[in-house]
């Protein structure tokens, strides 16, 4: 997978090498990643696309319009990255379309990428002669998809870089102003293509797989509607006792709806986004792995997707969507969530778990708050090339009369 050029140029994801991979890290960690951070810098415009997503929803809900719900909630997750990013969202919300067909394109993409990760000759020969090699990776004159993505990071960081030198104070605190003063351990700032890796980086890594887990966690309560009444019931509850903020925030969810967060548990152990983690290289003289010893050079991972259904630590019924598996205690519940690989583990562990988190714990609970949902299609969950996504997820929203503490208003927007 590293090195495939398929993600376009090398960046803290794809680099293989351990040192250059840490010192990468590093310089990027001056961004806010943790919870408490992302709380002061981001909360705030993370609302502001929670109260215009709701606005979209009721007007499809008005129209009595059938809505492919885990694509909705994607496009949502693609204008936050592009926030976090650039400051402006893609317009996926506004629009209601999947802009620049980001997340079409990725998930077009992925047979190629798995192909690409798992075949060495045709990645370490085919994709390195020049004509074919071009011609099968994006490039920036691509008008869509991950192209496109290149050609515009390019343009945000030259525009951002004239910007600065025109009002060094006018700094704006995204992922870019983050990239652009990022240091490496020598003092040296990232170079002109690992500004523009970095800057795309964040919405391939975490796009369409906070897409996927929105989604996936919807379908699941939806489609279980034991868990539906009690989660409607747990939120209405909360509401009534003027719990919860217009729109939800992460604190609201994380104190006043337990089950809330076990269904968000659940959902990401039944169907992790990335189903098995990026593969680790075993060093030269091999290494011993829970008593095998594999041979220097090769590629070994752990796959989520199976780690998850263990029955031997989840039980029986390890395959059902069992939220209150997460609520008997709090030794259990440690030790379940030691088990989970769906952010990844170790010095590559996800940077944007709290990211996704955050997107998860206000967006999700605000709509069964807002809407009731009739399923037309189940849709379902699928995997490619190694990264799952949901489609055919089919339904029609009616907007929640108002009452109890759903009569007020989220930001202005009569309920
Ligand atoms: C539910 C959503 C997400 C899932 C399931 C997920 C999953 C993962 C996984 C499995 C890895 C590789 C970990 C490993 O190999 O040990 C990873 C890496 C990464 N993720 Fe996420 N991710 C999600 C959301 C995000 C978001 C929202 C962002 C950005 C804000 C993000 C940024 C990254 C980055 C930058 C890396 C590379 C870290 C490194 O190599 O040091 N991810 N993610």
């Amino acid at each position: 997978m590293y090195g495939t050029g398929t993600l376009g140029p090398p960046s803290l994801f794809t680099t293989l090498d351990g040192d250059q991979h840490r010192a990468l890290r590093k310089a990027v960690s001056n961004a806010p990643w943790s919870i408490g951070p992302l709380k002061n810098a981001c909360e705030s415009r993370i609302d502001d696309q929670v109260t215009l997503f709701i606005k979209k929803m009721r007007e499809h809900a008005a129209a009595k319009r059938t809505i492919c719900l885990s694509d909705k909630v994607g496009e949502f997750a693609a204008d936050i990255l592009s926030i976090i990013s650039f400051s402006q969202p893609f317009g996926s919300v506004e629009n209601q379309r999947d802009e620049k067909a980001i997340l079409a394109n990725w998930r077009k993409g992925l047979a190629f990428f798995g192909f690409t990760a798992r075949f060495r000759f045709f990645r370490e020969i085919v994709l390195k002669l020049p004509v074919i090699g071009l011609w099968l990776l994006p490039a920036t004159s691509n008008d869509s998809g991950m192209g496109w993505l290149m050609c515009e990071a390019d343009r945000q960081v030259s525009t951002r870089e004239k910007l600065n030198a025109e009002n060094p104070s006018d700094g704006k605190p995204d992922f870019m102003h983050y990239c652009l003063e990022a240091r490496l351990s020598d003092g040296s700032p990232l170079t002109p293509i690992q500004k523009r890796a970095h800057v795309t980086l964040l919405i391939q890594a975490g796009a369409d797989t906070t897409a996927t887990a929105l989604g996936s966690i919807l379908r699941f309560i939806i489609t279980t509607p034991t868990v539906l009444e009690r989660v409607r019931a747990e939120i209405e509850e909360a509401d009534a006792a003027n719990l919860l903020s217009n729109p939800i925030k992460y604190e609201d969810t994380r104190q006043h709806l337990p089950l809330f967060v076990a269904c968000i548990k659940e959902g990401i152990r039944l169907n992790p986004p990335a189903t098995n983690l990026f593969p680790r290289i075993t060093p030269k003289g091999g290494k011993v792995v829970d008593g095998h010893f594999v041979p220097g050079g090769v590629e070994v991972t752990s796959y989520a997707y199976i780690v998850q259904r263990n029955k031997a630590l989840y039980g029986e019924d390890a395959e059902e969507f069992k939220p209150e598996r997460w609520l008997v205690s709090e030794k259990r519940n440690f030790d379940l969530e030691a088990a989970q690989f769906t952010f990844g583990v170790g010095p590559r562990v996800c940077l944007g778990k709290d990211v996704a988190m955050m997107e998860m714990y206000k967006l999700l609970p605000e709509i069964i708050r807002r809407f009731d949902i009739e399923l037309e299609q189940p849709g379902k969950y699928v995997v490619v090339g190694g990264v799952g996504y949901n489609v055919g997820f089919l339904v029609k929203l009616v907007a929640k009369t108002p009452g109890h503490g759903s009569t007020a208003t989220i930001s202005g927007t009569p309920t």
